[in-house]
């Protein structure tokens, strides 16, 4: 058994940083600081952070495939050129809804991209309720909503087999598996695979390993949990020293690194002073195991 270390390796700090992906062709960990509207590009080789400002908080941002990036921004899909920082709109969504933002999002494996919406926060986790819709964009640029009524939008992966998708709506305080249409992104029989026990915080962000398990972020619960989405058994939980870990994903050369975002909205002086990483990127090793290749939107 190789031992756990968590490691504080960006020191950059995020009002909600989330939404981690790494990108293999450069080694670099794209993620995004939802409520101070940045994308940011981290170089583990050089320790250098590229940095661009979005108009509206962007809840997510991927990589596409024919270059730039694709960001779930305000209530807009958009394209990022990356070189001239330029943004352009793709398509708007929940014009119903002027006051929702989007939140988490990932590229299916067929290069779907797939992100769900939530209101506007009063403090962290208070809004009103039940006002997001999770949506996919597909590759022909046109959106699918598949249903609405989610508090807040959260943390997505794909089973090995492309079969199973897996969904937290983060104040039901558990992690869903609808079945997955690959050829149609469409979703059905919706169903609870894992419960979040009091301490554990609010499911957050989480990602897919090798072995088909999930590691899930638990904002308010300093802790990244590790479940097996078969049985709904907890394996393991890495503790961190922030308490609101938000999101995860597996990156660094075999993708063998978990890296771990993490936000300080919301908190005040007092926890800031407990907590001075609060916000910082954490990189968790000897974990055992690894994560999978990204995917990019292919539109
Ligand atoms: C959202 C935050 C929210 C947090 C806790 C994050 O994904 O971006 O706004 O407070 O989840 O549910
Ligand atoms: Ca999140």
């Amino acid at each position: 058994m190789s031992s756990i270390k968590v490691e504080c390796v960006i020191k950059e700090k995020n009002a909600i940083g989330e939404g981690p992906v790494w990108e293999e062709k450069d080694e670099t960990l794209l993620y995004v600081d939802i409520s101070g509207q940045k994308i940011h590009r981290w170089n583990p080789a050089t320790n250098q952070i590229q940095t661009m400002t979005t108009e509206k908080p962007v809840g997510c941002a991927v990589p596409r495939r024919s270059g730039g990036y694709v960001i779930g921004e305000g209530t807009r899909f958009a394209a990022v050129d990356w070189g001239s920082q330029a943004i352009t709109t793709i398509t708007h969504i929940d014009a119903d809804k002027p006051n929702n933002r989007f939140n988490d999002g990932k590229v299916d494996p067929a290069g779907r991209l797939i992100a769900g919406t939530m209101a506007l926060e009063e403090r962290p986790a208070v809004l009103e309720p039940k006002q997001g819709s999770l949506f996919s964009l597909h590759t022909d640029l046109s959106v699918v909503k598949h249903f609405s009524q989610v508090d807040i939008s959260n943390g997505l992966d794909w089973s090995l087999d492309h079969r199973t998708f897996y969904y937290i709506d983060s104040l039901t305080y558990t992690v869903e598996a609808f079945d997955y249409d690959i050829n149609t992104g469409g979703l059905s029989n919706r169903r609870m695979v894992y419960r979040l026990e009091k301490d554990e915080g609010i499911p957050d962000g989480m990602c897919i390993d090798s072995d088909g398990r999930l590691w899930v972020a638990c904002y308010n619960g300093g802790r990244v949990i590790h479940i097996d989405p078969h049985t709904g058994a907890r394996l393991q939980t890495v503790k961190l020293p922030v308490q609101k870990t938000t999101s995860c994903c597996f990156g660094g050369r075999n993708y063998s690194d978990l890296y771990v975002t993490s936000a300080y909205l919301g908190m005040d002086e007092s926890d800031l002073a407990k907590q001075p990483q609060a916000g910082c990127v954490f990189k968790v090793t000897g974990l055992g195991t690894k994560g999978i290749p990204t995917n990019s939107f292919a539109g």
